[in-house]
């Protein structure tokens, strides 16, 4: 089963966004960009947007760019792997975003991200995820909405806490701000990952 967002054409500024880079990036994806691993999966990821030379260029959530190589890398050492890439004795994952298109200066606008929120919905429903990373305040806030609109907890790294069956866990966002400024560290992301190995494992010792 594939996501096929192509055809979204929810946000004016996102839309015009994307026929701007075709022109300026012609060899660029540009365009919404759907989860990495979209079936069943007891872990996901979501971050912010596709980066204009990452994902947006690449297709792949968290793919091409400094945060992406941030991320799977940590992922990666702490025996995490892609759910597609389908390796026994790892942690298997899919990854994706709360909001699918490249949005200007990687800001999403409120609308942006509520109208994106269906989207991610529809992937939570096809991945079924029990445990869910949140990469920043944004990745968090859409969850939230996402899983129950009636719990209100804010965002804090490195805070992990149920809703309904799922459990969510909060970090900075692997952003190359975060980490230039040591806002998020290797040590730190190393500490959530942990966590999180912790709890899967409790539910199944290893996939
Ligand atoms: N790349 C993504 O796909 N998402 C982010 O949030 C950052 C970089």
């Amino acid at each position: 089963m594939v996501a096929s967002y192509n055809e979204c054409m929810d946000c004016e500024r996102l839309v015009n966004a994307r026929q701007d880079n075709v022109i300026k990036f012609p060899t660029y994806y540009n365009k919404p960009v759907p989860a990495d691993g979209y079936e069943k999966t007891k872990f996901l990821i979501v971050g912010l947007a596709p980066g204009l030379h990452g994902a947006n260029a690449t297709g792949l959530p968290f793919n091409g760019d400094f945060a992406g190589r941030f991320l799977k890398q940590n992922l990666e050492e702490n025996g995490f792997k892609l759910s597609r890439e389908r390796k026994s004795g790892a942690i298997n994952y899919c990854i994706t975003n709360a909001v699918k298109c490249f949005p200007p200066l990687n800001r999403p606008l409120q609308s942006e991200i509520n109208n994106c929120l269906r989207h991610l919905k529809k992937e939570l429903s096809v991945i079924q995820p029990y445990f869910i990373l949140c990469l920043g305040a944004v990745a968090h806030n859409a969850v939230m909405k996402a899983c129950k609109k009636d719990v209100l907890i804010k965002f804090q790294h490195g805070n992990s806490f149920r809703v309904g069956q799922r459990i969510i866990f909060d970090s900075y966002h692997p952003s190359k701000r975060n980490i230039s400024t040591k806002r998020l560290t290797t040590a730190m992301f190393r500490i959530i990952l942990k966590k999180i190995r912790e709890e899967i494992e409790k539910v199944n010792p290893v996939e």
